[in-house]
């Protein structure tokens, strides 16, 4: 489905945002590590989502929605053996999650992805399982992933990469491993695993950047899932570019692991209220309030980066109509995600008139471009460039066609009715 995309005078109203993708992949794999039934409210159905939700009934789970919303696990752990190759679609998480889970069974499993998924890097989880003593076949450490059975040791692992992903597979793998199981990253990367696991009784802990976790049973209990912070970005930012917009968002998953991009926003000078501060199922939770002002560029690295990786695509968008430079370094990551979202979105940007020039690790903008449009660009089968050229397109001279726009049903597929509400 291609769309075409045309300048707005305004957003205003009020929305709630689809449930957290990140947390919807852990509530479902986490839950169906127990024994029993666990309601999960509010989960994502998002495709990711939904390829994590077919795995764990090939694996044995049952799982029925109860309503539009709420999905209900009953869980008969340990697994049984799939019959079929486990298809985790385009989702990363699913895939490097779940191998964590699979390399500590009775039994052997295959892991297969789409296109993109199969050309994204596995090593970064292989070699930490199977200095577990996992035993994975892989094609050139890519997807399928043949995973043979066995039982882990624990390691001491001291990763180069600040991943949530990579360190959410290691903490499953040892959760079923022998002894102790030690992660340290070099910054913080999203803890909502940590979170989750301790929620439901795992034994783990936390030291700074270190996470501890020992031989453990999980117990089933419900889970309420808040809105995703990293979809609400793509209308924070259209409420922060659009003259006059003034919108609120309710229900927005606060954790400060996830909330990079209000940091880098407050200092551009974002007019933006944090409203009804509470805590859901251990996560911080709360309401947004964003009205459009004026912004000025920044220097985003380092630390932060981990915490607004999946928020960059749209903050070259916000940067390009802030006044002066912003640059972005220490995401060199940012080019193995479901694009390389480096070179594709200063490709596509540039097309459509922001003066942003790709380097190594991130990028350099030069603000406030005048956002020329009247051309066609591609998403590159990736949701968050396309819901970003989406946006560049709310301010754009002429209007925008976005190629394949339906893509964006990877982890967004009410993405164009809320736009509609906010008046786009
Ligand atoms: C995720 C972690 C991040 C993020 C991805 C979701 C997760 O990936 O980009 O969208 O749910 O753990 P990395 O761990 O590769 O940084």
């Amino acid at each position: 489905m291609d769309i075409i995309r045309n300048q707005v005078k305004k957003l205003s109203g009020v929305i709630e945002i689809p449930p957290d993708k990140s947390i919807s992949h852990r509530a479902v794999m986490f839950s169906a590590l127990t024994n029993g039934k666990s309601k999960i409210s509010n989960f994502s159905k998002g495709a990711d989502c939904l390829s994590t939700l077919n795995i764990i009934k090939q694996l044995g789970c049952e799982a029925e929605f109860i309503d539009e919303k709420t999905l209900v696990i009953n869980s008969h752990f340990p697994f049984k053996a799939p019959q079929q190759p486990l298809n985790c679609g385009n989702s990363g998480t699913t895939m490097r999650l779940i191998s964590g889970i699979l390399a500590a069974q009775r039994f052997n499993s295959v892991l297969i992805g789409d296109e993109s998924l199969s050309k994204r890097p596995m090593k970064r989880v292989i070699e930490p399982l199977e200095l577990m003593g996992a035993k994975i076949t892989h094609n050139d450490f890519k997807a399928p992933l043949k995973i043979e059975g066995t039982s882990l040791s624990s390691i001491n692992y001291n990763s180069k990469l600040s991943s949530a992903q990579v360190k959410s597979c290691i903490l499953l793998a040892g959760l079923n491993a022998n002894g102790q199981t030690v992660f340290t990253e070099p910054f913080k990367s999203r803890n909502h695993s940590e979170l989750m696991l301790e929620y439901l009784g795992a034994d783990i802990s936390v030291n700074k950047n270190t996470v501890l976790i020992r031989n453990s049973k999980l117990l089933p209990k419900d889970i309420t899932i808040a809105g995703d912070i990293s979809s609400a970005a793509f209308f924070i930012a259209a409420a922060c570019i659009v003259p006059n917009s003034d919108i609120i968002i309710k229900n927005i998953g606060l954790n400060p692991t996830r909330i990079g991009i209000l940091e880098v926003l407050n200092k551009m000078g974002a007019n933006i209220d944090i409203l009804d501060k509470r805590v859901v199922c251990k996560e911080d939770v709360g309401d947004i309030r964003i009205k459009h002002c004026e912004l000025k560029g920044v220097e985003i690295s380092g630390e932060i980066i981990p915490r607004l990786i999946d928020e960059l695509p749209i903050i070259a968008v916000i940067a390009s109509q802030a006044t002066g430079t912003t640059i972005v370094k220490d995401a060199q990551d940012l080019r193995n995600k479901e694009s390389d979202r480096i070179s594709c979105l200063v490709k596509e940007l540039s097309k459509i008139g922001v003066s942003i020039t790709e380097t190594p690790d991130g990028f350099i903008i030069d603000g406030k471009s005048e956002i020329s449009g009247g051309k066609t660009v591609e998403c590159y089968h990736d949701h968050r460039l396309a819901m970003s050229l989406y946006v560049a397109g709310l301010v754009s001279q002429s209007p925008i066609e976005i190629k394949d726009f339906q893509w964006v049903d990877i982890s967004f597929p009410e993405f164009l009715t809320l736009m509609n509400t906010l008046g786009a």
